[in-house]
């Protein structure tokens, strides 16, 4: 095992937790920023790594915790070193920690359960709580001790486990200490602060941002009934989540129905770590005499009446889709904008789409409920063979029916193989060999390379996951 000593320190401005390893390494520092009573959420402490005498900012952790908000809707999430980890919670005594590679339970260690030697052996030095961390079997624990009043932790992991992949946890009785007693500042207080303008904001964005309407769209084929439930659910302006697999037609759904209808269309940035209320709402720009809230997609979808469309929802981060609960509530939002702060309201044709591959291999972080709740959600899942030669078929005018059920019999060998990759394979890499088979000069091995097989082996450190699916290329199209 790997041991750890946490130390929570303080001085005159602010207090740290400290984390040692106890054969001598380089030591993690997380800040606590003192706070007001009332916070904004998330609330976002540093990082640091300290080697010597020098400290070096290595990320953040940003909680989600307050007073006056449920244990359901308590994340931790940490960025550090391009890593990202968010512990979110199932009840008082489980929680999930959830790594880029990895999920764990952290589960609150019952004093009872102990055998009766290691009890008396924690108790001696102070314990008074601690977790196991499991993954399948227990691989850690982290155990909490008092003496004269002063709190250590000790962290203990099997060595193969990354100790910054548990920071959330290692402070996470600190931060449930600190912010459980702070209110959230919620929107309707800020209301109070400033007037409420009527419209203007409205105006300027009808005014300045012109509507922007699908024009060409490729005609989405059904499969199994999704479509008419998808119309029946986007005409009735139900907000949908549309989860399914990377290159399963999630896109040229959303698009051929808001083509279609000719609805106005906006489409937010492809959901990632990073993604921000700003990246959706608006952010501010430099103007002439003062800065001017440039809309974001939502905003314009809603000032424009038409569709909201956010990609990849996956990994977006908690705070973020706990910001769109008002607006799915009811289609309201309160934007800050050079005329002071604003209600936008969604009229009738305002719907909210989001897609993403929802799957615990690919998502590294578990939606809330209270999130998910809001929407309809409509599974998808790849066209069988007969469904995706129809879609080769049609994407690439004047194929013959043998090329779409030769490339289909590939997507299929491909996918069986690439399973155990924990990859998959979309439509589109398929897609774009049939159109240049028809008008490129290169061979179609080399166009099946390019588009299908490179981008999944890219990453493989050796050549097998080539050869593997090249073999099944060399099997399909002889000579
Ligand atoms: N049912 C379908 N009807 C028409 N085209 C389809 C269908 N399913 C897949 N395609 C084709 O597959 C390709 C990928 O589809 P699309 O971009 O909609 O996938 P997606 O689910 O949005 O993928 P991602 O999750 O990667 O964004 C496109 O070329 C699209 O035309
Ligand atoms: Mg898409």
């Amino acid at each position: 095992m790997n041991r750890y000593i946490v130390e929570f320190k303080k001085d005159k401005e602010q207090e740290s937790a400290l984390l040692t390893p106890v054969i001598p390494g380089k030591i993690i520092k997380v800040d606590f920023v003192p706070l007001q009573r009332e916070i904004y959420l998330p609330v976002y402490y540093n990082i640091s790594l300290i080697e010597g005498t020098t400290r070096k900012r290595i990320g953040k952790l940003g909680a989600w915790i307050a007073e006056n908000y449920p244990l359901e809707d308590y994340h931790l999430r940490t960025i550090s070193q391009n890593k990202t980890t968010l512990l979110s919670f199932k009840d008082k005594k489980r929680a999930i920690l959830k790594s880029p590679s990895n999920n764990y339970e952290i589960i609150t260690i019952n004093k009872n359960d102990l055998g009766k030697r290691r009890r008396e052996r924690l108790e001696k030095n102070g314990f008074f709580k601690g977790y196991d961390i499991k993954r399948n079997i227990v691989i850690g624990n982290y155990y909490l001790f008092r003496r004269k009043k002063k709190i250590r932790g000790l962290l203990e992991l099997e060595p193969e486990f990354a100790h910054t992949d548990f920071l959330s946890l290692v402070v996470l009785d600190k931060l449930l200490d600190v912010l459980k007693n702070k209110k959230t500042k919620s929107i309707e207080s800020l209301e109070g602060v400033e007037d409420i303008e009527e419209g203007k904001y409205s105006n300027f964005i009808l005014s300045h941002y012109p509507v922007n309407r699908v024009k060409e769209a490729i005609e989405y084929i059904d499969q199994q009934g999704e479509w008419e439930t998808f119309c029946e659910l986007a005409d009735k302006g139900k907000p949908i989540l549309l989860n399914g697999p990377t290159g399963c037609g999630k896109s040229t759904m959303i698009k051929w129905y808001a083509h279609i209808n000719n609805i106005p269309f906006y489409m937010a940035p492809t959901g990632n770590r990073e993604t921000s209320m700003d990246d959706i709402i608006g952010s501010w720009v430099p103007a002439d005499p003062k800065p001017i809230k440039a809309p974001g997609a939502l905003s314009l979808a809603m000032v424009h009446n038409g569709i909201f469309y956010f990609e990849e929802i996956g990994p977006v981060d908690p705070g973020v889709l706990y910001g769109l609960h008002g607006v799915l509530d009811d289609k309201k939002l309160t934007i800050q904008s050079q005329y002071g702060f604003e209600v936008i309201e969604g009229a009738d044709n305002f719907k909210m789409i989001s897609s993403g591959n929802l799957d615990s291999r690919y998502t590294p972080i578990e939606l809330s409920d209270a999130f998910l709740e809001r929407w309809a959600q409509i599974k998808l899942i790849y066209p069988d063979k007969e469904g995706t030669i129809d879609i080769l078929m049609s994407r690439a005018a004047g194929l013959d029916e043998k090329m779409a059920t030769l490339i289909t019999e590939l997507i299929f060998d491909f996918r069986n193989i690439l399973a155990s990759y924990k990859k998959d394979m979309g439509l589109r890499g398929a897609v774009e060999v049939c159109q240049a088979s028809l008008a490129s000069k290169q061979s179609l091995r080399k166009l099946i390379e390019v588009y299908m097989l490179n981008p999944k082996s890219t990453y493989e450190s050796d050549q097998t996951l080539y050869k593997k699916l090249m073999e099944r290329v060399n099997k399909r199209i002889k000579g």
